[in-house]
């Protein structure tokens, strides 16, 4: 009890709530990585996933000392994230979490500075850009498909979460809001096909100052004051040149709007929902009939999730197996803490020219990820995998 398989990266996964259920199912599909441990605030919530998984239990502490773990998986809540992926770093771990990296970019930047210095690895969710879709719209505009990115657009609408969340007033406080809660799907997806942001402007609204919750729970017909805007029309200009609209919105019932659509030179690309790995990307070559690429015959594009009835796909842990591969090569992982602290320092721009009226420069620029070309994907799957 207790050790690990020689040679491969042990992981100790803090934070047993909701999403840990698909980290947890996926670790199987991935080579040279190990589950070993879990911990949560809830000794109860720890027990629960150890056994589902047939991992060991331990308190947070015990697992920051455990010589078996040797990446942390923060899998907590985004107010904790900082703490406890500062603590695992402290402890001498890598760090994978989820999004967003921190609550602010300052916070982002002192992470990256504590791992840099202590030669460990930091990286960070979404991983979404890795699945098929993202893969298949990164080649595209890398071979040139709609030649040079002029503009796009990209859509993150829906009406908030008060309908179905049982507890959401969270979700509707500084720190979070719809730029802060989805922003990373979208803005991590067009940094990758784009590469780095330059400059920012945005107006912002608040659709409703209160909020009614009609979900079931303790708190249904109660309201909540709404203290951060739920609608944020954005402008992103990219060091390359492009220059392309964000919406993010929790005011909106029903709309039409596509995800993601780049516009350049020599056509058009349209993508599917950047939270999922899957989906259909379409692309128009100078206004010609869109040609579709579905993604559910290709590697992490089959629908697997939920997993007693798949609709969608899911490889969360994908991210994690592109860092365990990186520690063994040397580079800095695809998802990386450099990608998620400019993702960060772009939603905290955005949140601020929503504000002041006027258009924000974003402070350092970073190395777009490199393509994750398919054979190196593919070597990512144990054997017999997927
Ligand atoms: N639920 C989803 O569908 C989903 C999807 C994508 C990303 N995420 C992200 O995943 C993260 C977790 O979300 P969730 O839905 O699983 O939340 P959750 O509330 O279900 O789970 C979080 C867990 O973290 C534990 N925790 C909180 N503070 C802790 C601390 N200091 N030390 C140890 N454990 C602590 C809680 O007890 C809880 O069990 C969030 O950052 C969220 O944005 C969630």
């Amino acid at each position: 009890m207790g050790g690990k398989t020689i040679g491969k990266v042990g992981i100790g996964v803090i934070g047993c709530g909701n999403i840990s259920m698909t980290y947890l199912h996926n670790a199987k599909l991935f080579d040279g990585m190990e589950l070993v441990a879990c911990a949560d605030i809830s000794t109860d919530a720890a027990v629960v996933r150890a056994r589902e998984y047939g991992i060991r239990a331990l308190s947070v502490d015990a697992l920051l000392s455990d010589p078996a773990v040797d990446l942390v998986l923060n899998l907590t809540i985004p107010a904790v994230h900082f703490d406890v992926t500062m603590s695992a770093l402290s402890a001498g771990k890598h760090v994978f979490t989820e999004k967003p990296l921190a609550t602010s970019a300052a916070e982002g930047r002192r992470l990256l500075r504590e791992a840099g210095q202590r030669g460990l690895l930091l990286g960070s969710a979404p991983d979404t850009f890795l699945g098929a879709a993202g893969r298949r719209a990164r080649r595209l505009m890398d071979e040139g498909a709609i030649g040079r990115a002029v503009t796009g657009t990209a859509f993150m609408m829906s009406r908030g979460m008060e309908h179905w969340h049982p507890n959401p007033q969270f979700y509707y406080q500084p720190g979070g809001g719809p730029v802060f809660d989805m922003g990373p799907y979208y803005l991590t997806m067009l940094v990758n096909l784009l590469g780095p942001v330059k400059r920012v402007a945005a107006m912002a609204t608040t659709g409703q100052g209160e909020r009614l919750i009609t979900a079931e729970g303790p708190f249904r017909n109660a309201t909540f004051a709404v203290g951060t805007p739920t609608s944020v029309l954005s402008l992103l200009e990219f060091h390359c040149g492009a220059i392309v609209n964000f919406g993010a919105s929790w005011d909106v019932f029903r709309h039409s709007n596509h995800p993601i659509e780049l516009h350049g030179t020599e056509g058009s690309l349209r993508l599917p929902d950047p939270d999922t790995f899957g989906g259909t990307v379409s692309l128009s070559e100078r206004g010609g009939e869109w040609r579709d690429f579905c993604s559910e015959g290709e590697l992490y594009g089959a629908l697997n999730w939920p997993f007693n009835a798949p609709d969608r796909a899911n490889y969360r842990m994908l991210g994690v197996a592109d860092l365990v591969r990186s520690l063994a090569e040397g580079r800095t992982p695809r998802a990386s803490g450099e990608l998620a602290v400019h993702v960060l320092e772009i939603m905290e721009a955005i949140l601020e020219a929503g504000q002041s009226q006027s258009a924000i420069d974003i402070p350092g620029t970073i190395v777009q990820p490199p393509l994750l070309s398919e054979d190196e994907a593919r070597s990512f799957v144990t054997r017999g995998g997927i």
